[in-house]
């Protein structure tokens, strides 16, 4: 979205998450399957809300691609099959570049900064 400071682009990307369809059954069972893992699943319930995410540009690579010693998915992951937001994208400062590199050299996948590799989905190739 391309406009000048104040015409409304972050207020219509918050927006986003009303308009999105619905997962269908099979796509919420995968949703379901990686905030499970992430411990965000809302008391146990499969939703079938859309996932929209929208990590803050501060927000670390693990934060974003996940890892740690106990390895959680980041928000590429947890945004699987719904919307993955990068509001203000230029203060990402590269790393957008290195998510692409890595999701695309990974196929699909991605590896987590201790080095484990993490299999979870990660169907949406960031856009920009
Ligand atoms: N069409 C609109 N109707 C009502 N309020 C609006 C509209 N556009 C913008 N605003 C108001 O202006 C404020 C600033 O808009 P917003 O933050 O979405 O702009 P932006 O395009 O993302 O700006 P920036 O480029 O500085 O990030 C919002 O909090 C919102 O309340
Ligand atoms: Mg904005």
């Amino acid at each position: 979205m391309i406009g000048p400071p104040g015409a409304g682009k972050s207020l219509l990307a918050s927006c986003l998450p009303g308009i999105l369809p619905p997962l269908a059954p099979a796509e919420a069972l995968e949703v379901s399957m990686v905030q499970s893992v992430a411990g965000t699943l809302a008391g146990g319930r499969i939703s079938r809300a859309r996932p929209f995410r929208a990590p803050h540009h501060s927000a670390s690579m693990a934060a974003l691609t996940g890892g740690g010693l106990r390895v959680k998915p980041g928000e590429v992951s947890l945004a699987h099959l719904g919307v993955l937001f990068l509001d203000e994208l230029p203060e990402f400062h590269g790393m957008v570049e290195l998510l692409h590199q890595d999701i695309l050299l990974n196929d699909n996948g991605f590896s987590v900064t201790n080095r484990v590799h993490d299999n979870r989905p990660a169907s949406r190739t960031p856009r920009h």
